[in-house]
């Protein structure tokens, strides 16, 4: 490391804003090899959620640009279509397609896991990005509270039921299941009482908190997944200028914007974790930029053990009372 790298290097962990923007992915990657991810994915499937927009679609792109075939997952049609004919174009693959459904409903995620199954032979990587903040409370069509059912129980449902696939291909090499949260999460304990912030509502505390549980199932997948050569890591993408961020946080981007990654930027150690050799240690880690980080900076955001356990059984419970558990394998 440079003499200016590692004075640089306290100051830039120490200050949130420097290092989760552009500054410390800079920082961090020039400490990078860049043979990490010149990977040749020819023969892999990999399955992006929320693929249209920011994080999703610059990891998809990464995919596609390194041979894999990719399934896109968008729920609207014109921007499904625009990043399929965008990315088909820029990366000269044409092995990416694309997939619709809304992930915060439990009968797409069934539709969608059945599609995929029927379709492809094999899964080596599933991306679980596709990611909301909801100002107010709302529920979906089947009930179920939307940030919840968005951040947390779509990427559940889809580790489960496409669980087959995923083993299918570690039969050749470890597979990867890669869960984008948020550095967020940090700020909060996981409220298993009221998982679904039925008591009291703000959209940024159900964001933060959904973050949390997708870090605490990660843990849970690792156990229980990786004895079968399924590889659950988590990552967290930094501060990023995405059109999520634009929409939701509009003060925070225009306060922050100069100081933003790009979604590439934000993406690339989803991407690493999803194709490079040295992600295969990853198993029930969380990451920023390549590095593992811990899961908690304050100690009021532990929870009790088992919490992670808990929380697994809450979600297979949410999709058995729907009817599909068996799409599940559940
Ligand atoms: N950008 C950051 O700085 C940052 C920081 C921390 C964590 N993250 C996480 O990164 C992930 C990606 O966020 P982003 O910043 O790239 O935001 P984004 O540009 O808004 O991308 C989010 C993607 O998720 C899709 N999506 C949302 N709800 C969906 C649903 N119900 N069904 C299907 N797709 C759905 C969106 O589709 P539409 O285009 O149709 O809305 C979009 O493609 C999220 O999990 C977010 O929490 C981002």
């Amino acid at each position: 490391m440079s003499l200016l790298r590692r004075a640089l290097e306290p100051l830039v962990e120490s200050t949130v804003a420097l290092s989760y923007g552009a500054p410390g992915y800079r920082l961090r990657a020039g400490e990078w090899d860049p043979r990490e991810l010149d990977v040749d994915c020819r023969g892999r499937t990999a399955l992006v959620t929320g693929a249209n927009s920011g994080i999703g679609r610059a990891v998809a792109h990464g995919l596609a640009r390194r041979g894999a075939s990719v399934i896109l997952v968008c729920r609207n049609p014109e921007r499904g279509r625009e990043a399929l004919e965008a990315l088909r174009a820029e990366t000269g693959s044409t092995c990416v397609r694309l997939e619709f459904a809304d992930v915060s409903l439990v009968r797409d995620l069934a539709r969608l896991v059945r599609a995929v199954r029927e379709s492809a032979g094999r899964l080596d990587v599933l991306v679980n990005n596709a990611g909301v903040v909801i100002p107010t409370r709302e529920t979906t069509s089947e009930g179920l509270e939307k940030t919840f059912a968005t951040n947390v129980l779509a990427g559940f449902a889809l580790t489960c039921g496409l669980r087959p696939l995923l083993e299918r291909a570690a039969v050749d090499a470890p597979a990867r299941v890669v869960t984008v949260t948020s550095g967020g999460m940090y700020t909060q304990r996981f409220a298993l009482e009221d998982p679904q912030s039925e008591r009291s509502y703000s959209g940024l505390r159900a964001y933060a908190q959904s973050k949390r549980a997708q870090v605490l199932l990660n843990g849970e997948f690792a156990a229980r997944l990786g004895p079968c050569g399924i590889v659950s890591s988590a990552m967290h993408p930094g501060w990023a200028a995405t059109p999520g961020v634009a929409g939701a946080l509009p003060r925070f981007e225009s306060l922050f914007g100069w100081l933003l990654r790009t979604p590439e930027q934000g993406a690339d150690t989803a991407l690493w974790l999803s194709v490079s050799e040295a992600a295969k240690e990853a198993n029930g880690r969380l990451y920023l930029d390549r590095r593992q980080r811990r899961e908690h900076v304050l100690p009021w955001t532990r929870s009790p053990e088992g919490t992670g356990a808990r929380l697994y059984d809450y979600c297979a419970e949410l999709l058995r009372a729907r009817g599909d558990a068996a799409d599940f394998g559940l």
